[in-house]
């Protein structure tokens, strides 16, 4: 049996540890050869691979990044011009059968599924796992990179809590997530955000300013907002640059802003994102092995499941309206908007 590796996309903490836990289980349980992919889809374009070894594998598990590169390479995107005009997912096709594939695991986000799912209606065989700090991926409750990104975003909102505190400031903190908040609404929820917005739900410029000059009315010295950088808003600037020039006129308090950017992708996994991360691999060898092919691995109710690419693929799974978190926060003088 020969599988081929790839990551693709924004990488995230624990794409090492998903690499070693699906390569592990398939070179010493299954006996199978095993091939890591460079820079994702690129390196099945460019014919661009290595075979991975016991040792390839090795102290890898706390490692950030991903020992495989990443890129943003799409292949069944349109080329922009004549140039670039070549068949990628046919190039693919040919790479992955002259290599002898039995099956290519593909470690991505939402992206690299639907990619990942086309290969699969070109006669592919794939495996999903799904990864990112967004946890934006439909069909599972969890993707690994979520809870270290919540990990360091929440230990930054602590740190400002204390300098929000010594200068009497407001203090905005901008976390990523394009489309969903999911990112922010619990870094904001750990790390006791006062006002806390998210591009799923509407918000109010002088309901938030009410709110955060009652706080100071009330006497207290400082206030926490956290921001999803995908916060609905005119085009342009950040999410948290937008929202102090539109609050600081309307705010008794100086306002400042943090935008955490990539530090929340990088570095050392949490052991939760370990753990999930080395479940979902091992779990998709033992798919691989059992030839279940085509199906995303997926966390639901703390169990390991398959669920089939055409499920999930080009799907985004946003925070609904009405979800508990929300409830429970705003009940306890949670402002989100
Ligand atoms: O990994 C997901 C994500 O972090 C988004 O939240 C963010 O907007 C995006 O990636 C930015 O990544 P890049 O600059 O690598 O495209």
């Amino acid at each position: 049996m020969k599988v081929g590796i790839l990551t693709a996309g924004g990488d995230c903490p624990g794409l090492n540890a998903a690499i070693r836990g699906v390569g592990k289980t398939l070179l010493l349980k299954y006996n199978a050869e095993v091939y890591g992919m460079s820079s994702g889809f690129l390196g099945l374009i460019e014919n661009d691979y290595k075979r991975l070894e016991e040792n390839d594998l090795s102290n890898i598990l706390t490692l950030g990044g991903t020992i495989l590169g990443t890129s943003r390479e799409k292949p069944f995107k349109k080329a922009k011009n004549y140039l670039e005009e070549i068949d990628k997912p046919q190039v693919i096709k040919e790479n992955y059968q002259a290599l002898g594939l039995d099956c290519l695991v593909c470690i991505g986000g939402n992206g690299t599924l639907k990619t990942a799912y086309r290969l699969s209606q070109e006669g592919l065989n794939i495996i999903g796992i799904p990864k990112t700090i967004d946890n934006d991926v439909y069909g599972t409750d969890y993707t690994f990179g979520f809870h270290s990104a919540v990990n360091i975003a929440t230990e930054a909102i602590d740190r400002l809590h204390t300098t929000a505190n010594a200068h009497r400031r407001v203090m905005l903190i901008e976390l990523m997530g394009h489309n969903a908040g999911w990112l922010t609404l619990f870094a904001g929820i750990a790390g006791g955000g006062d006002v806390i917005l998210i591009p799923e739900l509407e918000y109010d410029l002088d309901n938030i300013a009410d709110y955060l000059n009652e706080r100071i009315t009330k006497n207290k010295k400082s206030s926490i907002v956290v921001v999803a950088e995908g916060l609905k808003r005119d085009k342009g600037k950040s999410a948290a640059r937008y929202l102090v020039k539109k609050l600081s006129d309307k705010i008794n308090q100086e306002l400042r802003e943090t935008i955490l950017g990539y530090i929340q992708r990088g570095g050392t996994p949490s052991p939760q994102d370990r753990i999930l991360a080395t479940r979902y691999g091992a779990y998709a060898a033992y798919l691989i092995a059992g030839g279940n092919y085509n199906n995303m691995v997926a966390l639901r109710n703390d169990k390991i499941v398959a669920v089939p690419l055409s499920e999930t693929a080009g799907k985004l799974k946003l925070v609904p309206q009405d979800h508990p978190m929300i409830e429970r926060a705003k009940a306890l003088g949670t402002c989100f908007g």
